[in-house]
């Protein structure tokens, strides 16, 4: 049987949620990861130091049984110098999201203007924390990533000692920015590696397959899969496996975001095999975020088969992205 080992994966951008959600997916993301960049976005925000700490505790005692490292983040305020020092040893990075974007962004950015924000990114340029961004503007649903390129630009070009990672692209223009800015990073999901527009809303409207942002274009998705592929080192997987409820996206009015934490090694290394990639999906999954965040993550070994696996219809009331369907590796074993 063909198999495929993985040292210390890590999910670069992973939403665990709080209370009876993080109790049942976080047990999903550690039995195959090592470890995560946990999403701030809960309710209210993950704001203070008191936050994180109380916050990483609930994340450990959900996943008492398995070793996985939780590399905590700050909600996006203009903080001053004296918290962020105070605050900078807890938390890996913060992540900016524009008010009002995505699922739980309401006390988000309202306004990019650099003087307001420039305090707050001068001080985490010194401090080594890295800035997270949630890249949408709120123009039209399919521009608003490509629209927001010119904010990436002014910060990059404002705060050169700032790390800047771009979550979760989906566009050809992201990808440009790659090699256009050194102080550029990015993040890409396994869902946005196989859908296009298509995938959500082609035929007929598949609600697990929504997310923020949108899955785009066919060119789009030939432009993430070439940087993923060569694992190009400014680039790391985060899944932005984002759980919510059945009842909220099977509905009018569905919430944004994609469940594809349990089956996301699987699917890469089926799409890795599919371009014979697979040698560089050690680095996709988890060296290039080990060289990027400065991180050295405890040993763990997963081995992965190739031979059909059902994903499963749902993990308690949460339908994980591919659900019933059968995909084409599976994991062997973990150590
Ligand atoms: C995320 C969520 O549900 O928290 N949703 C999503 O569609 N990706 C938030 C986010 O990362 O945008
Ligand atoms: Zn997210």
């Amino acid at each position: 049987m063909k198999t495929h080992t993985l040292l210390m994966p890590l999910d670069m951008h992973l939403h665990l949620r709080d209370g009876v959600m993080l109790e049942n997916v976080a047990p999903l993301s550690a039995y195959s990861f090592s470890g995560g960049l946990i999403m701030p976005n809960l309710v209210p925000p993950v704001e203070t130091l008191e936050d994180v700490k109380a916050y990483k505790q609930r994340v450990m005692a959900a996943v008492p049984n398995d070793y996985f490292e939780p590399y905590m983040t700050l909600f996006y305020k203009n903080y001053d110098k004296r918290f962020l020092a105070s605050v900078a040893q807890d938390i890996m990075a913060i992540k900016l999201y524009p008010a009002g974007i995505t699922t739980n962004s309401d006390g988000g950015v309202s306004s990019f203007n650099v003087e307001e924000m420039r305090q707050t990114l001068e001080a985490m340029s010194v401090l080594g924390i890295p800035l997270c961004v949630h890249g949408e503007t709120n123009g039209f649903v399919m521009d608003r990533e490509a629209e927001f390129m010119s904010i990436y630009e002014i910060l990059a070009k404002n705060f050169p000692d700032l790390k800047i990672i771009m979550e979760h692209i989906t566009t050809k223009a992201a990808v440009e920015m790659l090699d256009k800015y050194e102080n550029l990073y990015a993040t890409i999901t396994v869902h946005h590696l196989l859908f296009t527009l298509d995938d959500v809303v082609g035929g007929m409207m598949m609600p697990h397959n929504f997310c923020k942002p949108i899955a785009k274009r066919p060119e789009d998705l030939d432009a993430l899969l070439s940087v993923a592929l060569e694992a190009h080192p400014k680039v790391m997987f985060g899944s932005d496996s984002a759980p919510h409820p059945r009842s909220k996206k099977e509905s009018a009015g569905c919430a944004a975001g994609v469940f594809s934490a349990p089956i996301a090694l699987q699917l890469l290394c089926e799409i890795f095999e599919q371009y014979d990639k697979l040698d560089n999906l050690q680095a996709f999954v988890s060296d290039n975020a080990q060289s990027i965040y400065k991180i050295c993550p405890e040993f763990k070994e997963i081995i992965l088969e190739k031979r059909p696996f059902v994903v499963p219809d749902d993990y308690g009331n949460v339908v994980p992205m591919y659900a019933g369907r059968v995909i084409n590796w599976a994991i062997q074993s973990v150590e």
